[in-house]
């Protein structure tokens, strides 16, 4: 395994960090894993972005490798990615997509270029977590939805991650080699960036205990039927992804 000095979250660090297990970033995920634990929860992300997004302008923020973004050009009209590692996006731009370099807390768009801005297992990673807000709420079109999630201290998924042990990544890298926040559904309420009302939420990861659990035939049948019956219920606050949803009013 390879120690990471620094993990700080900043935008050089997470670099550093996603740039090094790129290349093993699919090891267990998209086609290396159909139907698994991992595509479980980009169906339900992205299925969460096609209600706001059929025929819409949508930018995917830590959009890494490609594998929510090729679910959203399936109903997206023009679809952009941005992320900070160039490994990550050598994947995505391999798959066609249309990626740039950038970070969440900087992105080089213009304000209002978006109906739809949404971002999946990376707010998570950055430190400055309103600031990344904001620049999504900035590029989003006054209409528009900011679609944001947040790992939740108050799941199954969140007890195991902060007391348990670290989950590899890759195989090079485990989940302790980068830093790592918990927003609790209330908080995902309270960083409400300027500008935006809270419109709701999705939860994903609400029954299964461990993916584990998603390695066999009848565990991936009974967990994919659970998740997609309770993933817009009450139960989601209690989801180890809260994605949580912002009405763009008017700018900050
Ligand atoms: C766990 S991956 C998720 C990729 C993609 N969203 C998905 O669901 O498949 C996290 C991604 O966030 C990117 N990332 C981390 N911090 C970032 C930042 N500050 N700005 C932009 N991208 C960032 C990483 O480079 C990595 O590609």
């Amino acid at each position: 395994m390879v120690a990471y000095m620094d993990a700080s979250g900043s935008s050089e660090a997470n670099k550093q960090y996603y740039d090094a297990f790129s290349a093993d970033y699919e090891r267990e995920r998209g086609q290396n894993d159909p139907g698994g634990y991992h595509e479980l929860l980009d169906e339900l992300e992205a299925g969460y972005v096609r209600r706001f997004a059929e025929g819409r302008d949508v930018l995917e923020v830590g959009c890494g490798t490609g594998l929510v973004m090729v679910r959203l050009r399936e109903f997206a009209r023009t679809l952009r990615g941005v992320d900070l590692s160039p490994g990550m996006l050598e994947k995505a731009k391999h798959r066609g997509l249309d990626v740039t370099l950038g970070s969440a807390t900087e992105l080089p768009f213009e304000s209002s270029s978006f109906d739809v801005t949404c971002s999946f297992k990376v707010l998570a990673h950055v430190p400055e977590i309103e600031k990344a807000l904001a620049e999504m709420a900035r590029v989003t079109r006054p209409g528009g939805m900011v679609l944001a999630e947040f790992y939740n201290p108050f799941s199954v998924r969140g007890l195991l991650k902060r007391v348990g042990p670290a989950g590899k990544i890759a195989q090079s890298a485990n989940e302790h080699d980068v830093y790592t926040r918990f927003d609790s559904p209330a908080r995902a309420r309270e960083l409400t960036p300027s500008g935006c009302v809270f419109a709701g939420a999705r939860g994903v990861r609400i029954t299964i205990p461990s993916a584990r659990f998603m390695k066999n035939p009848l565990g991936r049948r009974v967990f994919r039927a659970a998740e997609h019956a309770l993933c817009d219920t009450p139960l989601k606050n209690l989801a180890g992804f809260y994605v949580a949803a912002y009405e763009k009013r008017h700018a900050a």
